[in-house]
């Protein structure tokens, strides 16, 4: 067991120096990438964290006049970015060109004296701007522009989408929609910096890093802020040589890495609960298989879970990136797939049998690599193309997988976003569920090691399924779908664009039919013992009917998603 463990340690010790040269190579590698246009994951994530840690997050009046905020502001440094968003009220991100700026800026911040009550006096990087009563309120309020941070609701976006002229088109068109702006991701960054703060006091040379959605290029408005706290590099190694004597810091010590994990998470979460300003309804959910604290950031509007020790869904999150740069259509299709999923209720933001956003993109991951021509490599495939500095192995298992994309050569596929939509329907549609796993490691079907319902192997962690969760009538529902979804995708009605009564009404057609409330669905559970006295057909019919009868209202019933 001993030499298990140190076995254990000596390969995180391995995957931290590889991350410790990471960062020091970071600045070679982001001004290489930059110039041959891509950036590694790991130097785009440095980069955007060490914005956010010169950056502040501020409050500010309604009636704020943007010259006279920023000549306010400026005053404590050079400004190199900033964007005002509504959430509570109007804030404003402000990312300095130095560090020393926030020094300066925060030198001249007070505590606020409240009434009744007492403050706690934690000084971050959360401010509040006020009027000192001094100098002319000016209301030119109106020429702020404000950064949207959630999606538009689904009757907005079939409209979006039925406008468009090709179904290709539409699936650009929602991609565009849908991702997260610059501006919210670098939200993102500073909300897991200000986090940072608080967990600093304890650990100083702690990370807290995004993962997930939020960096993974599959991000939709609106999604959860997924974080991880890093405190690997405070492990490093610092033995002197020659002398024969070395000093180690006293540590206490847990049962295990989960028991520690527990607690350095517990008294994270009792911090950002009693100091954290704008941080609400915390909970510790540690008996997790994956230990977390969740709560939501009010500034931001972000839903926010963190976790620690947890590299492994980091270098997912890097896999997904990866996957999503290698070909624009990767991500257009995952983002019409999700949000076709998630219409339908086939995802859902409660935790339950559903299938997630993640089984989801790798679902469609691994119809990319069966195509006839490849669309995209398998994992293995990436993982030998690795060079010996991206070697990764996290906690035993293997996680290498190649960081300079242009040696990855990929096949020569011209399928068009629409035949890509209409074959990913028939293929799970159709697909030997009860016999097969998916493994995008392989990139073949395999025999299923075990008899849940769906069984999609974890790609580096190769002994789980992601998809543990889902049970048969979830599995049911998204076959049904995926089969009228294909059907649907055959008929002359939905293929094409027809002339609306005016140019702004046109009806649903496309992308946009598909994310019409389903006869299958909406029958539910008692709907699947109707099908047997209503063929397919005829359910397809009634579907139809309805989409010609519904010109203009697209998703009228359909609730924001
Ligand atoms: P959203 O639904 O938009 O939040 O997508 P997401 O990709 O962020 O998914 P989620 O918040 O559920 O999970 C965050 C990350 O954790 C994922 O991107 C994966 O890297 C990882 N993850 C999620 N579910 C699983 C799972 O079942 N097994 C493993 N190993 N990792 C998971
Ligand atoms: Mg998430």
């Amino acid at each position: 067991q001993l030499s298990q463990k140190s076995d254990l340690r000596a390969r995180r010790i391995l995957t931290r120096s590889t991350f410790a040269t990471k960062a020091q190579t970071v600045k070679k590698t982001l001004q290489a990438g930059a110039a041959a246009g891509k950036e590694s994951f790991s130097a785009l994530q440095e980069e955007r964290r060490e914005q956010a840690e010169r950056s502040v997050l501020i409050s500010c009046p309604p009636n704020i006049n943007q010259k006279k905020f920023l000549d306010y502001i400026s005053k404590h440094g050079h400004i190199q970015n900033h964007f005002f968003y509504q959430s509570y009220g109007i804030y404003a991100v402000v990312e300095y060109a130095t560090k020393d700026s926030i020094t300066a800026l925060k030198a001249n911040c007070s505590i606020p004296s409240v009434q009744h009550e007492a403050a706690v006096p934690f000084k971050s990087r959360l401010l509040s701007l006020k009027w000192t009563g001094q100098g002319s309120q000016s209301n030119a309020s109106n020429t702020l522009k404000l950064q949207k941070h959630l999606p538009i609701p689904v009757n907005e976006l079939t409209q979006h989408l039925c406008k468009q002229e090709s179904i290709d088109q539409q699936l650009q068109c929602l991609t565009d929609l849908y991702q997260l702006t610059e501006e919210n991701i670098s939200l993102r960054f500073l909300v897991c910096s200000l986090l940072r703060d608080i967990a600093a006091a304890y650990f100083p040379e702690c990370i807290i890093r995004p993962f997930g959605s939020t960096v993974n290029s599959f991000g939709k408005l609106g999604c959860d802020l997924d974080m991880f706290l890093d405190l690997d590099g405070i492990s490093g190694q610092n033995q002197r040589k020659g002398s024969g004597l070395s000093l180690e810091y006293q540590v206490k010590q847990g049962t295990s890495e989960r028991t520690v994990t527990q607690s350095v998470l517990s008294v994270i979460g009792e911090c950002v609960d009693q100091f954290g300003p704008g941080c609400v309804g915390v909970q510790k959910i540690l008996n997790a298989r994956c230990p977390l604290v969740r709560f939501a950031h009010q500034p931001s509007g972000f839903q926010c879970d963190l976790t620690a020790n947890n590299r492994v869904a980091m270098k997912s999150s890097e896999l997904l990136f990866v996957y999503g740069k290698l070909d624009a259509r990767v991500r257009h299709l995952v983002f019409a797939v999700r949000c076709w999923a998630r219409v339908h209720g086939i995802t859902s933001s409660i935790p339950g049998a559903w299938i997630t956003n993640f089984s989801l993109t790798v679902l469609v991951l691994f119809f990319l690599q069966r195509r006839t021509q490849p669309l995209l490599p398998t994992l293995d495939q990436l993982r030998d193309l690795a060079d010996p500095s991206d070697q990764c192995v996290i906690e035993g298992n293997e996680c290498t997988i190649v960081s300079d994309l242009s040696k990855i050569k990929l096949q020569k596929n011209t399928d068009t976003l629409e035949k890509l939509l209409q074959e990913f329907f028939e293929f799970y549609g159709n697909f030997a569920f009860s016999s097969t796993s998916i493994n995008i490691r392989k990139g073949k079907e395999q025999n299923k090691p075990e008899s849940t319902p769906l069984h999609i192997q974890n790609p580096f962690e190769t002994g789980l399924n992601i998809s543990k969760n889902v049970n048969t009538t979830q599995l049911e529902r998204f076959v049904a779908l995926c089969r009228e979804s294909a059907w649907l995708l055959e008929q002359k009605e939905v293929l094409k664009r027809s002339a609306g009564q005016s140019a702004d009404v046109i009806p649903p057609w496309g992308l946009a039919a598909l994310l019409l409330p389903s006869v299958a669905q909406s029958a539910g559970v008692k709907g699947r013992r109707k099908k047997k006295h209503h063929p397919a057909s005829e359910r397809i019919k009634s579907l139809l009917e309805s989409l010609k009868s519904s010109s203009g209202g697209a998703g009228a019933k359909q609730s924001a998603v």
